[in-house]
């Protein structure tokens, strides 16, 4: 029988640099499946919060990576349930990102979360948002972007997107934030934020993104 190819596309960065919404409005512009694989580490961590499980207690955390279950509703924004409760609220909490980003360093977990992430890849394609989706997840893809943005300008970004959501935020606490989650993201042994071969360079800070939408189609069309 012959194997249908499921193009990918792979857009990894830094946190706050634009993927979530530039890698939605793609999926929806392709008819493509969108994996936001940061949901599934937050996920995890708000899972783990929720028991008070230690952030470096390896067994139990891979126990509960193992075991849950997670569903996701795309729609303008990511809904997720985890075993079957509505935990979209708690996503995009300071807490929950710096969590993921503590046992985003675990190569255990990473391993445990890898055919999770990978069961997305479903024809008639994918669009994957991430920091190791080109270099690990999905080495094969079609096409890879690497995306990023000053941390200046990556901070006011989260900042106005938690004020939007009625979130308290104060902009020189996220730009520490990010640039310790920068930094825990790219010096981690397993699956470090880099370049992967071959991926297309877009510094995001003064484009809108409409700029950086049009630029990454002119590579998949
Ligand atoms: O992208 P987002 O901010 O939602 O990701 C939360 C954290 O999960 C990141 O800071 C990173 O440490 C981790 N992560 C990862 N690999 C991915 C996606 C997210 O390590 N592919």
């Amino acid at each position: 029988m012959r194997q249908v190819t499921v193009p990918v596309l792979t857009i990894d960065g830094p946190s706050g640099a634009g993927k979530g919404t530039v890698s939605r409005l793609l999926a929806k512009k392709l008819g493509w499946h969108y994996l936001d694989s940061g949901s599934i580490y937050r996920s995890l961590a708000i899972a783990l919060l929720k028991q008070s499980v230690a952030l470096d207690d390896i067994p139990a955390i891979v126990e509960m990576a193992r075991a849950m279950v997670l569903e996701f509703e795309c729609g303008d924004d990511l809904a997720v349930k985890l075993n079957g409760e509505d935990i979209t609220a708690q996503l995009g909490l300071e807490k929950t990102g710096i969590a993921a980003s503590i046992i985003a360093v675990l190569p255990e977990v990473r391993a445990v979360l890898l055919q999770k992430q990978q069961d997305f890849k479903q024809a008639p394609g994918l669009v994957a948002d991430g920091r190791d989706m080109g270099t690990v997840v999905f080495p094969d893809a079609a096409y890879k972007v690497f995306l990023t943005a000053s941390s200046e300008k990556r901070a006011e970004r989260r900042y106005k997107q938690l004020k939007e959501k009625g979130i308290d935020a104060n902009l020189t606490g996220l730009t520490k934030d990010i640039e310790e989650r920068d930094r825990r993201d790219r010096e981690r042994a397993t699956a470090p934020l880099s370049l992967a071969n071959g991926a297309l360079f877009i510094d995001s800070s003064d484009m809108t993104i409409d700029a950086v939408i049009n630029q990454v189609l002119g590579l998949v069309q």
